[in-house]
């Protein structure tokens, strides 16, 4: 069976070859963390990113979006406290002159210790057949729970060392659990500094008059700025909610996942301005839908895992993240950060201008709560795309190659396919798509045999191919082969754009929130 680097390097090559995810500026030998995506890529992140907007904007009568500016005035990275506390804490190994994130190098050693938990568990269940109940095993198996002690003891003290910003303990720990560098393989470390991630840049013509900016490390910021602005204009009652999607910018020091962890990239983040003191119930609440929302596209419900934070962003008075199981392991998809009144409380002392609430049933005015949900769009790309590719052993003994995308999502619903190049066939084939054209994106495809076509489909995710056949020309009917079962239909022609309709209608699949 292939290792996870293997199935990684796999869902890589299959991004770049099937015009999903270039690497940025390849032709100059790339720039490292950032990439482009392609024509596949586009239209599957432009359907992630629609997804998420009407499952939070359209479906909610309370929440409304904006498109905020990149640049933003300096003062609001003082007031936010990413001048002085967007930081992460770096080591370097001597040897191999490797730096890394501090916290990732014990995150994963400890993910070690999990993938121990994992393997006794498979073991159980192989020994115990039907009988097995994992919870029971998980919580009284004497291996297992010292495995757990151990890793929850070193994330807490982590936890504590990060808080307290002492960093000579995170490089103690990181001594005594003899994690060693996996370039060098050298116990070899300098002590741990802090980095400040913010890209600057200038703006203004001389070098006298340029005012210093940053580029915005999260979309977040440009919601509580605005939030007067739409409160007022909307005319919104707490609870309510400001959506947006739109670049961040970090400058990651280890960016070696692919589009997990990026310089540039996209965001899609919601405030909702909640009565302060209810905090813990809309966080509970956004942790529930969250995860529905996920659990919708079908992905599988044990992809995802919650896990609650230990140590918290100078912001929060809870967070927790939804977890999703990438190639490489468990890592976070989503954040959901009950932030209090620390961003419009701050802003309101940087500006000098109050960011306030009137409440009319409480007749006061108060500076309102915040809960935040915070995706990545790219690391929602990679769940869905290393999810979806699959080998497959046929029963003649073949393998395909599928992207078992969710039909919702894929970036072409259907393959339109005379089965050949002749006998006015084609032109039926055209007389469909010119028709489907305008619900789907549709491509048409004459070139080989249909089989190898087929796979093609399969490959760059296409959920249905529609076949053209000569048995068409006499009754109007064509096949519709499903991608993920290989089944094939034969249903009148003027049938197919309502058959496809149903399987990647937005709403079909968001009914199941
Ligand atoms: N406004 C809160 C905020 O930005 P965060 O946990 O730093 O919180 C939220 O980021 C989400 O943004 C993460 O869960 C992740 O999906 C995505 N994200 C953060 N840094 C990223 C990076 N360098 N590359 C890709 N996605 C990233």
């Amino acid at each position: 069976m292939a290792n996870q680097e293997d199935i990684f390097k796999k869902v890589i090559s299959h991004a770049k070859e099937y015009g999903y995810i270039f690497q940025s500026s390849e032709i100059y030998d790339g720039l490292s963390a950032v990439y482009d995506y392609g024509q596949n890529g586009v239209e599957l992140k432009k359907n992630i990113r629609e997804y998420w907007w009407q499952a939070m904007v359209q479906l909610n009568d309370n929440i409304v979006g904006i498109d905020a500016a990149i640049f933003m005035h300096p003062t609001t990275w003082k007031a936010s406290g990413h001048v002085d506390a967007f930081n992460d804490p770096l080591i370097d190994n001597k040897d191999s002159k490797k730096r890394y994130r501090a916290d990732v190098l014990v995150e994963d050693h400890v993910a070690k210790i999990e993938g121990k938990i994992e393997k006794e568990v498979k073991k159980a269940a192989k020994r115990f057949g039907d009988s097995f109940d994992k919870k029971q095993f998980l919580e009284t198996n004497p291996r297992v729970l010292d495995y757990q002690a151990k890793a929850d003891g070193i994330l807490k003290r982590l936890g504590k060392s990060l808080e307290n910003e002492d960093l000579a303990d995170v490089k103690e720990l990181i001594e005594e659990l003899g994690i060693v560098c996996p370039i060098s393989g050298s116990k070899n470390w300098t002590d741990v500094k802090q980095f400040n991630l913010m890209f600057g840049t200038k703006l203004g013509a001389t070098a006298d008059s340029a005012m210093d900016l940053y580029l915005r490390p999260e979309t977040a910021q440009g919601i509580f700025v605005n939030f007067l602005n739409v409160q007022k204009s909307g005319r919104m009652k707490i609870p309510f909610g400001i959506a947006q999607t739109g670049k961040a910018f970090r400058n990651e020091i280890v960016a070696r996942q692919f589009i997990f962890r990026m310089r540039e990239f996209e965001q899609m983040e919601m405030q909702y301005f909640i009565k302060p003191g209810t905090q813990k119930e809309w966080y509970d609440t956004w942790k529930e839908k969250r995860l529905n929302w996920h659990l919708s596209l079908g992905l599988g419900e044990d992809n995802y895992r919650f896990h609650d934070h230990e140590k918290l962003a100078h912001y929060a008075d809870a967070a927790a993240d939804i977890e999703f199981r990438f190639p490489f392991g468990f890592k976070e998809l989503e954040g959901i950060h009950s932030r209090t009144d620390f961003d419009l409380g701050s802003h309101e002392k940087f500006s000098n201008k109050k960011l306030q609430y009137f409440d009319p049933e409480e007749n006061k005015s108060y500076v309102p709560y915040v809960l935040e949900t915070s995706i990545g769009l790219d690391r929602m790309f990679l769940a869905v795309f290393s999810s979806a590719l699959q080998e497959e052993a046929l029963e003649n003994n073949t393998t395909r190659t599928v992207l078992k995308l969710p039909a919702v999502l894929a970036p072409t619903k259907a393959a339109v396919l005379p089965l050949l190049k002749r006998d006015g066939l084609p032109e039926v084939a055209h007389k469909l798509m010119d028709d489907l054209k305008w619900d789907f994106n549709v491509v048409y495809d004459e070139k080989d045999a249909v089989g190898r076509r087929y796979r093609r489909q399969d490959a760059v995710g296409t959920p249905f191919c529609v076949t053209v056949d000569h048995q068409t020309l006499e009754d109007e009917t064509v096949t519709i082969r499903h991608r993920d079962t290989m089944e094939q239909q034969r249903v009148k022609i003027n049938e197919v754009k309502g058959i496809i309709s149903k399987e990647v209608d937005m709403r079909y699949w968001l009914q199941r929130i």
